[in-house]
Order: structure tokens, then sequence, then C-alpha cells
């Protein structure tokens, strides 16, 4: 790789991250470094992500997150070329904690700063390790997303769909609550999805016979919520069923859907054959197995990130940074975060 070596800072949601990369065109990226930190514990009491708690965690952790990214790569600050932070979207608190972080780094050092999209870090995270041509179509499934992406250049998307209520993974960890599973959301779920039968309730199909790419997932949810309710205390083979039938339902709903974006993206674009899969559920085997399906049914290729990438992380940030830079020039930079005011 000769491209820029930047320094990435993730910190939307729930994971304080940060990575140093050697940018590069898809599949010629060095990830020099790429260090996670979650705060599972600290919202565990709570059942779900607390915002407040997250912005004081990312507050707390970002200055360790960075130096050790910066010490794994063997890298000082002032040799980096480019600082990338996500500027949302996201849970403010965090969004701001790490911003404000890049920003003070990039004053201290004369570096430049880019602000990334969120997003944008997920559709480029393929690149990272695949060597994949432009333009492809992104299924982003995450807790916090769910949305079908055209990914026509490195900063040039077209939204195809997008959920109309709750995101994909939201709909596994709500499941998984439900059905008193216990452990992360979708894993606890596709595990005890495994020793179910998917046939033994029936749950509506979301948008059954609605044109379009969009998502709902809603419907499923309260369906699971009735079907605890009509059973009381739940057996075994109950939760097992259960579980087994949400995951055909939401990966059904979730192939159906994509199968129409990648008509959609073929009129758009008819040299695309490649579909991508990113965020935490794509990391579901049934899905994957049923994306690949379709991918196979219409002489595509399914692509899938290392799950490492595939989740929350800083390296994915970092080359949407390098890639926007590269798009749109240096006239995208914020100088007015780094440079010296004058007096
Ligand atoms: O991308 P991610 O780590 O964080 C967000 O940006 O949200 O995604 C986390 C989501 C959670 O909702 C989690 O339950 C879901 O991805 N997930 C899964 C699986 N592994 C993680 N959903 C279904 N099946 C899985 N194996
Ligand atoms: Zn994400």
């Amino acid at each position: 790789a000769s491209g820029p070596l930047v320094l990435g800072i993730e910190s939307s949601c729930d994971d304080t991250a940060a990575a140093v990369v050697r940018a590069g065109p898809p599949g010629q990226v060095e990830i020099l470094s790429s260090i996670v930190v979650g705060q599972e514990k600290a919202h565990a009491p709570y059942g779900g992500v607390v915002p407040e708690i997250a912005a004081r965690a990312h507050a707390a952790k970002l200055p360790s997150v960075v130096a050790t990214a910066l010490r794994e790569a063997r890298v000082e600050l002032g040799e980096l070329d480019l600082i990338a932070a996500t500027a949302g979207p996201g849970l403010i608190g965090g969004v701001v904690s790490g911003l404000t972080f890049a920003k003070g780094l990039a004053l201290a050092t004369g570096v430049p700063l880019v602000p990334v999209n969120h997003l944008a870090g997920h559709a480029v995270s393929v690149a990272l390790e695949h060597p994949i041509a432009f333009p492809y179509l992104l299924l982003l499934v995450s807790g916090g997303h769910s949305q079908i992406l055209l990914v026509r250049g490195a900063a040039d998307f077209l939204r195809l769909g997008t959920t109309i209520d709750d995101a994909a993974g939201e709909a596994f960890d709500k499941t998984a609550k439900l059905l008193g599973l216990p452990g992360m959301g979708g894993p606890a779920v596709e595990a005890a999805a495994r020793g179910g039968d998917p046939g033994a309730y029936a749950l509506p199909q979301p948008l059954a016979g609605r044109p379009g790419c969009d998502f709902s997932f809603s419907g499923l949810k309260t369906a699971i919520r009735q079907c605890v309710v009509a059973a009381g205390e739940l057996t075994e083979t109950q939760r097992a069923d259960l579980a087994a039938a949400f995951q055909a339902a939401a990966v059904g709903h979730l192939t159906k859907r994509t199968h129409r974006g990648l008509l959609a993206a073929r009129a758009l674009a008819p040299e695309v054959t490649h579909l991508v899969a990113a965020g935490g559920v794509a990391a579901n085997q049934a899905l994957r197995r049923a994306l690949e399906g379709v991918a196979e049914q219409e002489g595509w290729t399914l692509v899938v990130p290392s799950l490492r990438y595939c989740t929350d992380n800083a390296a994915m940030i970092a080359l949407a940074g390098a890639y926007q830079l590269e798009a749109v020039g240096a006239g995208m930079i914020d100088d007015t975060l780094t440079s010296v005011p004058r007096s």
C-alpha cells in the first residue's frame, strides 16, 4: 500500500475504537492496528445502551485506545497524513467525545482532520481486505442500521432501502430478551434456533406484497411478544421453536428485500455483480446462506468482511476518510478546526 497513513477514531455507539491504516485501493490496504474496546459491562444492568454512560466511557477510554493503536502500529502522531473521526450518525455524546478528541489531536499536531459518516465507514469496510471494484450492492445490517445501498464509489452512495421502524439487529436483541435467552441477542437467537422447528409458529411476513426495498421488523417483534404471553412459562422446546421461527422470518424478509435491491441495482448499473453484507447481523450463518443463494441465482458473488470489520471498528473509518479525501480533495477538510486562529 502506498496511500496516506491514517488514524481512525470511532465512538458513535458503545465501542471505543482507534486504528492506524496505510490506505490504498480495495484489497491493498495495510491495517497496522485496530483496537476496539466495548462497554457491555457498563450497560448490562440497564438492558440496553445508556447514552450518558456511553459518552462518559468514550471520554475516559479514548486517550488509551488511541495511544494503544499508535503503539501497536509503531507510528508517531507526527508521521500521520490524516486523522479521520466519526462525525455521526450515532449517540451524540459519544460522537462529540470522539470528534472533539480528534480535533484536539489535529490542532496539536497540524495533521488534517476529516469528519466521516459512520455509514460510509461500513460501506467501504469490505475494501479493507477484498479487492472489490465499485459499484457493489451493500446490505448493511447492525444494531442501529438496516439499509440497502448501491455503493457507486468510495464517497458515492445511493440508498435503495432502509427500515421504516426497528433495525434488524435490534429485532434480534429484543427477541432474545423476550425469550429470556442469556448473552448477546443475535448470537443467542442463532444458537437457540439451531435446536428449533421454524414451522412450529406462523409469524407474519413483514411488508408482504409491498413494493420497494424497505424493511420493517416491529410486526415480528410484536408477534413474538404475543406468542410469549400466550405460552405463559416457555418450555425449552417452545423457546427454540420461537427463536427458529423468528430467525427464519427475519432472514426471509432481509433476503427478499435484498433480492429486490439487487434487481433495482442491476437496472441502474448493469455492471454490478457483487453483493456485500456488513454489520453485526451479517455474522448470522442462516442469513449468509440465504444471501449466497440469491447471489448465486442471479450470477452474483457474495462478499462478507471478516467479523471484526463487519462490526463497529475504526479501520473502516480511517479508510473511508482517506477515500473521501481522495474523492473530493482537500477542500473537504474543515481547516477552521485545525488551522491556527488569526488574531
Ligand atoms: O455492527 P454491530 O456490532 O454494532 C452496531 O453498530 O449496532 O451490530 C450489533 C448487532 C446486535 O444487534 C447483535 O445482536 C447483532 O448485531 N448480531 C447478530 C449476530 N451477531 C451479532 N444478529 C444475528 N445473528 C448473529 N449471529
Ligand atoms: Zn455501525
